[in-house]
């Protein structure tokens, strides 16, 4: 019998090994939901490319669905709120932007500006958000709350399995003062969301930044859209992705929607909006 050292592939696939056996036994139904989507990313992805046309001026389309006039009086307020929330950011060592977060990207300027400019109009009394990581998109829409004067934000959030020093990073860009108007569940919107809807009731609007895959996509809005309210906004992430938008409007003729690309070109970025009037 011959016996070979380990290689040093051979100690980072036993790490691995040893984190995904944790994982397992502390949460079995999160791990085995998350190696589902992970099989679901891999069908996206043989089945991509998934093509979407960008909107011409899609943030005065945005402002026209939700009967806003343009140009936008508040937006020019979000490069403070940009601003500060980087600073806190790298003040506490941390890097910003795509994959930042275990791979996970930080929310891009264009997709937490559209959050803002949707609480600034719409007002919400009910938001719910799916995918908190870092927290931008989490902390403009907090601090839209707090400049409305009234409104609260429930966020889902499941952090990476794996990487477990990284859920001490969730919502680091989300300061304890605006805590107030906010409620964190930690887990997967799969096993989360139907619940928190039916206790909801109504919402004004929906961001999904969660898992990116036509299967997590579609069951999310399919509980989050009859508890949306009429004239309300569903904001999603990384469309391209995957062809829920797609399926979604198939499936829901006379939404409005609008696709635009993120500040970098990197992904794209999609809006539905309820049918009816506020
Ligand atoms: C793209 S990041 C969110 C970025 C954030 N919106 C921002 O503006 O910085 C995605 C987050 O969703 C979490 N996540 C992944 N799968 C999830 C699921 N099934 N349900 C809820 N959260 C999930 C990830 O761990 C990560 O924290």
């Amino acid at each position: 019998m011959s016996v070979q050292a380990a290689s040093p592939r051979d100690g980072s696939r036993l790490v691995y090994a040893a984190r995904a056996s944790k994982a397992f036994v502390a949460q079995p139904y999160e791990a085995l939901e998350r190696m589902r989507e992970k099989a679901a990313e891999r069908r996206d992805e043989r089945d991509g490319p998934h093509v979407y046309a960008v909107t011409e001026a899609s943030d005065e389309r945005l402002h026209e669905f939700i009967a806003t006039p343009w140009p936008c009086r508040d937006a020019k307020d979000f490069d403070q709120v940009w601003a500060a929330t980087i600073e806190d950011l790298r003040a506490r060592q941390l890097a910003v932007g795509r994959g930042a977060f275990g791979g996970w990207d930080d929310g891009d300027p264009q997709l937490v500006r559209l959050a803002w400019c949707l609480v600034a109009h719409l007002r919400p009394e009910r938001i719910l958000e799916t995918g908190v990581a870092r927290g931008l998109t989490t902390r403009a829409m907090l601090e839209g709350l707090e400049r409305n004067g009234s409104g609260h934000l429930w966020s889902i959030d499941l952090p990476p399995l794996l990487e477990q020093g990284l859920a001490r990073e969730t919502a680091a860009a989300v300061p304890k003062r605006l805590y107030d108007r906010w409620t964190l569940t930690r887990g997967s919107s799969r096993s989360v969301l139907p619940g928190l809807v039916a206790e909801l009731g109504q919402i004004q609007l929906f961001v999904h930044d969660s898992m990116h895959t036509t299967r997590n996509v579609r069951f999310e809005l399919e509980r989050v859209w009859p508890a949306l309210a009429p004239g309300g906004v569903a904001l999603i992430d990384d469309v391209e992705k995957n062809s829920a938008i797609t399926e979604f409007l198939i499936a829901h003729p006379g939404t409005s929607s609008m696709v635009c690309a993120s500040d970098d070109g990197e992904v794209l970025i999609g809006c539905l909006v309820k049918p009816g009037r506020a």
